[in-house]
């Protein structure tokens, strides 16, 4: 298997890309002075252009909702790749081969290689399945299992679909599932880890699911992670899903998949409904409509996406009609924008008067359902219905807002196609040309581009960035605007002397502060981005991204504030900590003569420092 990307390629790679081409061949830029470019973000919604894009640091961040990167990080957010397929597409750019470290690391299942690791995930997959086992016998064998029994038959399940989907049954008491399966300590302790035991503040431990019906979730490669357990009739809450764990990530899963793909019905009907929950997949799959799956209580991700588009060429959408599914199904577009390609389409079922493509089959029957899956609304007219209704064309800046709107949209499809024909129903709408509207949508420019962006799929993050993340007015500490300047001018590194101790002060950040010396030292000629790039995926990270586009308190010369800091912590801090401990020591045990004359040196220098200070 491949090994990882190794460090000195990224940092090689970032300086022959420019993430001006980068970033304007998705979204057209224009100077805005001092190696700055500026456009309107595509990341939110705005009139006037708070998205800037600075050459010389090469790293790109919005003043409005606070999105920032750098060209790796602009096409996993925009563009929707994960990182390898962010580096792969940079390194196809720019004419170079990706050079990995040697001796592989990739494992099966996203382990590091590491044996422990790999182990502890097996355990983990185990202790699951076992459960999962345990609560289908549960279901047969129970005492009480004629109420699971009873529901699941009230619900027009068939026993051949409840054992078809694993269904099983989680009794009520304290310790079902703790005394069947979590005998030894171990086995316990990997129980806590999978969330399907609990440990309350006094140490005890009971079972987190209790009179619930069990529905495993099932990963994409068969094994069961998960487990959903909706209450056998009323009570609170409903449904209770496992937490998130090492092998479960709901953003990931898609209930039903599994069963869909190796049963061949997507396959085969080149087409997935998206559901709302577990019971519609069974009920369907119960009516003769294999082909449908659910996301977990969760908004439709990516992953979830690229992992269907993957199999099927159209996704239907079937949500509540009431505000909080429109709402849903109008998220689930904006993550199709970007991942369709062509011949890949989606489109939109809103349920009303309650309904869900359960209580459809029970009450109409497979075929009424069928019927409304067909006249679902293809993406580009629910696109269209959507900005209708948030436009009011009457008004005289009616035509043009409905292009505002539309912009960021258009600008996130990843099919010429669809920009075309979004926009030339949007001219007709606006009452615009066809060739005027696809101008002010920015059609038909990245023609180029798109051929070249390769395959999108995966990547990290579709959620909007937070916002506030460029805090206007938040303090920063001294060694925090430190690292803000290096990172944003990394020649300051050579203010540094060669044999400065910048962990010797002990203050926070001293130690990223050093290391970032460090790494300059060996390579002055890193960038901004290759410096944030190689803590990607470490706790500094994100600290980093913002440091690296924090300016709205930053003098316009760095130097002098850079060298003030580098006193003070080469010097200032680390001689203050040494007087604090002599004095402590003097009042504890006293002190030897040598001791009281370096005190006195110390207590000196440090009063002249002040009063130069004061000056
Ligand atoms: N869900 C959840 N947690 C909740 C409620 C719902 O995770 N507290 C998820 C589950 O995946 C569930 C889906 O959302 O399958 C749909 O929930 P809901 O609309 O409440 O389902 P109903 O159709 O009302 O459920 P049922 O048919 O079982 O009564
Ligand atoms: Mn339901």
């Amino acid at each position: 298997m491949a090994g990882r990307i190794s460090q000195s390629f990224i940092d090689e790679l970032l300086t022959r890309v420019d993430i001006v081409d980068i970033v304007d061949a998705r979204v057209p830029l224009t100077r805005a002075g001092g190696g700055e470019f500026k456009a309107r973000c595509p990341f939110h919604d705005e009139k006037t252009p708070s998205f800037t894009v600075s050459q010389r640091k090469q790293f790109y961040h919005c003043f409005g909702c606070g999105a920032h990167g750098t060209a790796i990080g602009f096409l996993m957010q925009y563009s929707h790749m994960d990182f390898p397929e962010a580096v792969e597409n940079l390194a196809a750019l720019a004419g170079v081969e990706v050079q990995r470290e040697s001796g592989g690391r990739g494992v099966i299942g996203g382990g590091n290689g590491d044996g422990e690791a790999v182990k502890a995930r097996q355990n983990l997959y185990d202790a699951i399945d076992e459960a999962g086992k345990f609560f289908r016998d549960m279901l047969r064998k129970h005492p009480q299992a004629g109420e699971a029994i009873d529901y699941l038959k009230g619900r027009g399940l068939s026993g051949q679909t409840v054992a078809n989907f694993g269904i099983g049954y989680a009794p009520d008491g304290y310790d079902n599932l703790r005394s069947a399966l979590g005998g030894t300590e171990e086995k316990k302790q990997c129980l806590i880890t999978a969330g399907l035991l609990k440990k309350n503040e006094s140490g005890k431990v009971y079972d987190r699911f209790r009179r619930r019906v069990m529905f495993p979730i099932v990963d994409y490669r068969g094994r069961v992670v998960a487990f959903g357990g909706r209450i056998i009739g009323d009570g609170k809450p409903k449904y209770l899903n496992s937490p998130e764990t090492a092998v479960f990530s709901k953003g990931a899963e898609l209930y039903g998949l599994h069963r869909a793909r190796s049963k061949g019905a997507l396959q085969k009907s080149r087409r997935c409904l998206v559901v709302e929950g577990y019971m519609d997949v069974v009920s369907l799959a119960e009516h003769g409509i294999p082909n449908a799956v659910a996301t977990l209580g969760t908004a439709t991700t990516d992953r979830h996406l690229a992992r269907l588009f993957r199999v099927v060429d159209e996704v239907v959408f079937c949500f509540d009609g009431d505000r909080a599914g429109r709402a849903a199904a109008w998220k689930a577009l904006q993550v199709c924008l970007p991942l369709l390609k062509d011949a890949q389409s989606a489109s939109f079922l809103l349920l009303t008067g309650g309904d869900d493509p359960d209580t459809v089959v029970r009450k109409a029957g497979a075929g009424e359902m069928q019927k409304r899956i067909a006249a679902a609304k293809p993406l580009p007219a629910f696109l269209l219905q959507h900005l209708r209704e948030s436009v009011d064309l009457n008004q005289l800046d009616g035509p043009a807002r409905l292009a505002e709107l539309a912009r960021p949209l258009v600008a996130r499809m990843g099919q010429e196609v669809l920009q075309q024909v979004v926009s030339d129903r949007l001219a007709a709408l606006a009452g615009l040309s066809a060739v005027e509207m696809a101008r002010s949508l920015g059609v038909g420019r990245r023609t180029l581009q798109r051929a070249g962006a390769g395959t999108v799929s995966p990547g990290a993050g579709t959620a909007p960035p937070d916002s506030g993340i460029a805090p206007a007015g938040a303090k920063l500490s001294p060694v925090a605007r430190a690292i803000s300047m290096l990172v944003q001018q990394p020649a300051l590194a050579q203010l540094v002397p060669a044999d400065a101790d910048l962990r010797a002060a002990g203050t926070p950040g001293a130690e990223l502060l050093a290391e970032l010396v460090e790494a300059l030292r060996e390579r002055p000629k890193l960038g901004t981005a290759a410096l944030v790039e190689r803590y990607r995926g470490t706790a500094n990270f994100p600290h980093l991204e913002k440091l690296a586009s924090w300016d709205h308190l930053l003098p316009d010369k760095f130097e002098p504030e850079f060298r003030g800091i580098l006193k003070k912590l080469l010097k200032t801090w680390p001689r203050r900590r040494e007087i604090d401990r002599l004095l402590a020591k003097n009042s504890a045990d006293g002190l030897s003569p040598a001791e009281k004359e370096r005190l006195k040196t110390l207590m000196k220098a440090a009063g002249k420092d002040k009063a130069a200070a004061g000056a």
